[in-house]
């Protein structure tokens, strides 16, 4: 006797080849959506009680049944097996071998290319609440630190050499806007993939009565998807997620770099502990900052599935073709990853040790005030252009003294300009030129107070 497909089975005359059968599986990594799909079947059911599809007693079995098999999943005890292709037919082939006959029923009016997109839909839903929540406790560490360093003096850069003076928390605040944006991104990914698909069947919909306004409602999903065909083979919404996660890596990414410059003995701005770090099996010298060097990394393998899954999308013809159950690793490995790399930054974050000293001491040298001089003969009349100039000159002059503007005697900078008058000593400070900037978005201390008190109240 030929064993074939219980779920399908029906029209096969001969088994699955045995490799075809592990090829083709899906069940050692869509068994995470297990609780997703016993979910979106305890509606389906009430659906379809409801409508008079099953009865009363029938619906009862099948929702005992899956309550009982999401224990037993949940307590490690399920048995999976690879003969039942996916997380979908396990479960229904357990709850048939549970309760008969009623369990037979439940596929009634759907089919798993709509239970599979249901399925992710529910996962990525909930994933996105978790990564919400990450973000907002990484963006609090951040107010904390940037509240902590507001009067922190540190050299902002432009193409990596030094520019103008800022503050510390100034430039943790950016983290803070980057991030923010980073939530608003995937709370509207979250609008269009809480739309639902159940009740699409196959492809064209289904011969019974179905109330899918009532499922969708049962699943908490804002509406339902409009068309069928649509219904079964969208995948924007993954590739919606992986494009924001995307940017989400490549921002913390940026930090990790920055993290991993400041922590080196050649800029020595930050400390990052011992318990975040590791060491060099020859080098006894070495602490290693791992973990932004490992985020900056796994940004790669992130981009890497959002290049997957449009690939996976370009040139299929509608509606559902099994090529959609590679949408799932590259999905699932994103969210594992992104979640990890939050984590670790929220928890790291707070730790950060500053070094206030070298900060400031680095912010004086490279003429980081230069601009700020500029300014100055702006205000006593001289047209910006001529400004710069004559700052290129005090600055050239300074690098052939080894000294800093500020160290200049009043004499030597009235050299290049008359008009310079003993209140030049008050800009040219690093202190100085901070206070200047006192617009808001501006480095000033007291406008990033101001930034870390709306930013503050903008998070609760
Ligand atoms: N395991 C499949 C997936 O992940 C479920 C849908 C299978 N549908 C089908 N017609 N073979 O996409």
């Amino acid at each position: 006797m030929t064993t074939t497909n219980q779920s399908w089975g029906g029209r096969f005359n001969q088994p699955t080849d045995e490799f075809v059968k592990i090829f083709g599986a899906s069940v050692f990594f869509d068994k995470i959506l297990a609780p997703y799909d016993i979910a979106g079947s305890i509606a389906h059911a009430t659906m379809l009680c409801e409508v008079g599809l099953l009865t009363d007693e029938e619906k009862s079995q099948i929702i005992d049944g899956l309550n009982t098999i999401l224990a037993d999943i949940e307590a490690d005890r399920f048995e999976w097996s690879i003969d039942l292709e996916d997380v979908h037919m396990n479960i229904e082939a357990r709850l048939v071998n549970m309760i008969g006959n009623a369990g037979k029923k439940l596929h009634t009016g759907r089919s798993r290319n709509d239970q599979v997109a249901t399925d992710i839909r529910l996962y990525l839903r909930n994933q996105v609440d978790d990564i919400n929540n990450e973000i907002k406790r990484l963006q609090s560490a951040l107010l904390d630190l940037a509240e902590q360093e507001v009067d922190t003096i540190l050299p902002g850069f432009t193409h990596l050499q030094a520019a103008q003076p800022i503050s510390f928390g100034h430039h943790m605040m950016a983290y803070f806007e980057m991030l923010s944006r980073d939530a608003e991104r995937l709370i509207d990914c979250r609008k269009r993939l809480n739309s639902m698909p159940l009740g699409s069947a196959a492809l064209a919909g289904t011969t019974y009565p179905i109330n899918r306004t009532r499922t969708a409602e049962l699943l908490g999903f804002e509406r339902i998807c409009n068309n069928s065909l649509d219904g079964v083979s969208d995948r924007d919404f993954a590739i919606e997620f992986l494009n924001a996660a995307s940017i989400i890596m490549m921002h913390l990414s940026r930090f990790s770099e920055e993290l991993i410059l400041w922590s080196s003995a050649q800029f020595d701005f930050i400390e990052l502990p011992d318990s975040f770090c590791t060491g060099s099996s020859i080098m006894p010298q070495k602490k290693n900052p791992d973990v932004p060097e490992l985020v900056r990394g796994k940004t790669g393998r992130v981009y890497g599935h959002l290049t997957s899954l449009l690939t996976i999308m370009k040139s299929q013809p509608l509606a559902y073709n099994k090529d959609n159950q590679e949408d799932k690793e590259p999905l699932f490995d994103t969210v594992n990853t992104l979640k990890a790399c939050l984590r670790v930054f929220a928890d790291m974050v707070p730790t950060i040790e500053t070094k206030r000293n070298n900060m400031y001491n680095a912010a004086k040298k490279g003429y980081t005030t230069a601009t700020d001089l500029a300014d100055y003969l702006v205000k006593k009349g001289l047209p910006f252009r001529d400004a710069h100039e004559v700052v290129g000159k005090s600055v050239a002059y300074g690098i052939q003294k080894q000294k800093d503007l500020s160290e200049l005697s009043l004499k030597e900078l009235q050299a290049f300009n008359a008009d310079i008058e003993n209140d030049v000593f008050d800009i040219l400070s690093l202190e100085g030129s901070l206070n200047a900037r006192n617009h808001l978005g501006g480095t000033a201390p007291n406008q990033v107070k101001q930034a870390i008190n709306n930013a503050r109240k903008a998070l609760k």
